[in-house]
């Protein structure tokens, strides 16, 4: 719940001018509760917990808007427009177009924001120059892009998601909001949200994957964590949603590229992890650098003004990304400056990143009347709201004192390591020569051969948004072997660079290999320079010479463990036919070599489950479950051989390569294994009518028509963890639905032969869908319903909807 603090004075002159103006506030405020957010049917998915507050200001403080009232009518149109001026100290993280130096402008009163600035020391500084300086004393609010931890750096928000456990992403969200805010970082560039269909696509490894339904869990679990208990505690920080919207569909994964969604797929796939982090109350919201159908998304009415703000109801700010609203000159919907920051500005876009197009144009857009000024005082209320709500007027700096202590506490370190080990995905584990899987490991083994590029790297573990992390806090795949078998059991050769490497190397590589009885081979992508923004890729395999070092490695015959780093899935179907046990690990954080080594040697049964499907080759993607059927589907058609040989042509495949991925979303092994029982449903007959009155109860997280139920049972010899995920598909609908969708999952935990009934209370939401004419109903409907281990696998009940 974010909530003003009640407590907040403002030292300022308020005078007769306050009673009126708390009078007219009032009256603002009731009458923006009665405006109504949205219509009956443009609903979506409520929380899964308990309900949340909504967006920031919902729950507006009449005291907060009045000392917002007061300030601005003392500020001149230079002020204002200085509060949406937002610039980025130290080292740029892409073009700059505005100045470098922003002393000056500080004190004039023309910077709202500055981010980039990592200690409390230069946070003060800067702050000084703003309270101490300027004319009236406005704070200025610090950001930064912590993605994944602050000083404390957990696993990739990939990696993160593949956890499927939101309450543990929520408690990393805390621990670097507490990092962050010891230094006077108030804001955080995150949670990245957009749904990532295509592995070419960098900045998949800064998301949650492929899935709205786990995507809006894992939206809410960041901005839970981020903001805490009320923002004015000065441990939270305002969390930033970003890329609004659609920007991880670039068209052939390429990033910055532009892209095509239907507004009806927009709605069912793309803007419900948005839509579940504003109700989550997330103070800010980044739009992105793509064009979404022709416009650009940091200069489109449609998407921030009709859909954000007048049927999400949205309160907060909203931040363009870095220089976007400069972009929209090479996006070619502006020819100058001024028209850019106008049609930015006009399109919602509150807050200029970098490009300093506010800060040159915005003043004389209001004078030439191209800009009412009453949207600018709009725009600049909204900036300071989050400044009186963040506590920033009254506690402007950071304690420089109690700043170290923050970082790296022992709970925050040991989080780290539980989410690292919760992230790995096992993706095979084939019996050896002794007939039983290879892991886990047995730490009897005499000699162990430590290989690959990644396998004593700190710097990648720490993957491509670091923030603060330092390579000197991590502990790496080889520190960790070595401390738990001894230095004289561990043989390490690098075998090769990540993207280069010599023959030497790999010579050594495969002696080293030749003299151990099991090998654990470290192989993957360099994180910064691999994954991430600008970090596109047309090639999924390994890089430089790995795949050859791999092969020359199995060749010796030994037992293989390869741990895949990686900020996507890569294509590497020689591996997976060849080598027993491979475990994507994505990059770890801090602790990955503890996290590693208690995997690998059973002391943590992994539970991670794929959030992407890992494609077989590049020509598959974009690749995800939620497809719809087309209309040719290949049904039981063998896609393993071309259609030539066979008569399976004139359908929806590839000839060279099947259709299905080389693991599913969900996927994920254990070291136990489960049976799945048929799923039971309480109901096969429910009504359309009754599920649509139930989509109108706001709290109708409470509200399950219908329960579905399913016998799990261990099957393996040691106790384990699964997540158990519920599937369904509706068919007849007015709009065609995909052929399986996410609506709900569990994790158990079942002794060595244990049974346990799983039930899954389903609500309306589950049957709901974004009809032909974009209103979201449950319409009649034939459902099939899949309670399984993952996307791809499970039988099905089938249920009526009917009117
Ligand atoms: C550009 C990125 O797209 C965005 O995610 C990030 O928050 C900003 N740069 C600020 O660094």
């Amino acid at each position: 719940m974010l909530r003003t603090d009640p407590g907040l004075t403002f030292v300022g002159t308020i005078g007769v001018l306050e009673n009126v103006l708390t009078t007219f506030i009032r009256f603002l405020l009731i009458s923006s509760l009665l405006v109504p957010g949205q219509s009956t049917t443009a609903q979506e998915p409520p929380d899964d917990a308990e309900s949340e507050s909504a967006a920031l200001g919902s729950n507006l403080d009449a005291v907060v808007e009045q000392k917002i009232e007061v300030l601005l009518r003392k500020m001149t149109l230079e002020e204002k427009v200085g509060q949406l001026v937002q610039y980025s100290v130290g080292q740029p993280a892409g073009p700059v177009t505005g100045p470098t130096e922003y002393r000056d402008l500080i004190v004039k009163g023309e910077v709202g924001a500055l981010f980039n600035i990592t200690t409390a020391r230069d946070s003060n500084a800067y702050q000084r120059l703003a309270i101490e300086n300027s004319r009236l004393k406005i704070p200025l609010i610090f950001g930064l892009d912590v993605i994944h931890g602050f000083r404390t750096g957990f696993p990739i928000p990939l990696g993160l998601a593949s956890t499927w456990d939101p309450e543990l992403v929520q408690r990393a969200a805390r621990v670097a909001a507490r990092e962050a805010s010891a230094t006077g970082i108030r804001w955080v560039f995150s949670p990245m949200v957009d749904i990532a269909r295509d592995a070419r696509w960098g900045r998949m490894a800064e998301g949650a994957g492929e899935d709205p339904y786990l995507g809006s869990a894992m939206a809410r679990a960041y901005v839970r964590g981020y903001q805490g208990e009320r923002l004015s505690d000065l441990d939270s920080v305002a969390a930033c949603v970003k890329h609004f919207v659609g920007y991880g569909a670039a068209e052939a994964g390429r990033d910055y590229n532009s892209v095509e969604i239907s507004e009806h797929t927009l709605r069912e796939f793309y803007l419900p992890p948005f839509h579940a982090a504003v109700k989550a109350g997330a103070a800010t919201i980044m739009t992105a650098f793509d064009s979404l159908n022709g416009i650009p998304t940091s200069a489109n009415p449609f998407t921030i003004k009709d859909i954000l703000r007048k049927e999400w109801g949205f309160r907060g700010l909203v931040d363009s990304d870095w220089t976007s609203i400069a972009e929209l000159i090479p996006h070619g919907i502006a020819n100058d400056p001024a028209t850019a920051a106008r049609k930015a500005f006009l399109a919602g876009v509150e807050m200029d990143m970098v490009s300093s197009f506010y800060h040159d144009n915005l003043a004389n857009l209001v004078r030439s009347s191209q800009v009412p000024e009453s949207d600018v005082d709009r725009a600049v209320r909204d900036v300071l709201r989050l400044k009186f709500s963040l506590g920033l007027f009254e506690h402007p700096y950071a304690d420089e004192k109690k700043e170290a202590g923050a970082m790296l506490q022992p709970e925050s370190v040991s989080l780290a390591q539980e989410a690292a080990e919760r992230s790995f995905v096992l993706l095979n584990n084939s019996p050896a020569s002794n007939g039983s899987p290879l892991l886990p490991l047995s730490p009897d083994l005499k000699q162990v051969a430590l290989l690959g590029p990644l396998a004593d790297d700190s710097a990648n573990m720490l993957g491509s948004w670091s923030a603060q992390g330092r390579p000197q806090d991590v502990v790496t795949l080889r520190a960790a072997l070595v401390a738990k078998l001894g230095a004289d059991r561990v043989r390490y050769a690098k075998g090769s660079e990540i993207t280069k490497g010599s023959d030497e190397q790999m010579a050594e590589a495969v002696k080293t290999a030749k003299e151990s009885d099991a090998v654990i081979l470290a192989l993957g992508e360099d994180a910064p320079n691999m994954t991430g923004e600008a970090a596109s890729r047309a090639h999924l395999g390994l890089p430089g010479r790995q795949e050859q070092l791999l092969e020359a490695i199995v060749a010796t015959g030994k037992p293989v463990v390869l741990v895949l780093f990686s900020g996507r899935p890569l294509t590497l179907p020689w591996a997976f036919e060849h080598v027993s046990a491979v475990l994507a690990a994505w990059f770890p954080g801090v602790q990955a070599g503890p996290a590693l080594v208690r995997t690998l040697f059973g002391d943590s049964n992994p539970t991670g489950k794929l959030v992407v499907s890992w494609p077989r080759a590049v020509g598959q993607e974009p690749l995800y479950y939620n497809e719809l059927n087309t209309g040719r589907p290949p049904g039981k058609a063998d896609l393993t051989r071309p259609p030539w040989e066979g008569t399976d042509k004139y359908i929806s495949r590839y000839i060279d390569e099947p259709n299905s991925p080389q693991f599913p979303f969900g996927y994920g092994l254990t070291y136990s294994s489960f049976r799945f029982g048929p799923p039971q449903i309480s109901s096969t007959s429910l009504s359309a009518g009754t599920l649509n009155r139930g989509l109108l109860d706001e709290n109708r997280s409470s509200n399950s028509p219908l329960t579905v139920s399913a016998d799990i049972t261990n099957t393996g010899t040691r106790a384990g963890e699964e997540t158990v995920q519920l599937y369904v598909r509706l068919e007849g609908t007015s709009t065609a639905q995909p052929v399986r969708a996410l609506k709900g999952f569990q994790h158990i935990k079942l002794a060595a032969g244990e049974t346990q009934r799983v039930s899954f209370r389903v609500g309306p939401d589950a049957f709901a869908l974004w009809d032909d004419h974009n209103k979201y109903v449950v319409e009649p409907a034939r459902v099939k319903i899949w309670v399984s281990p993952d996307s791809a696998h499970g039988s099905e009940a089938t249920l009526e909807i009917t009117k």
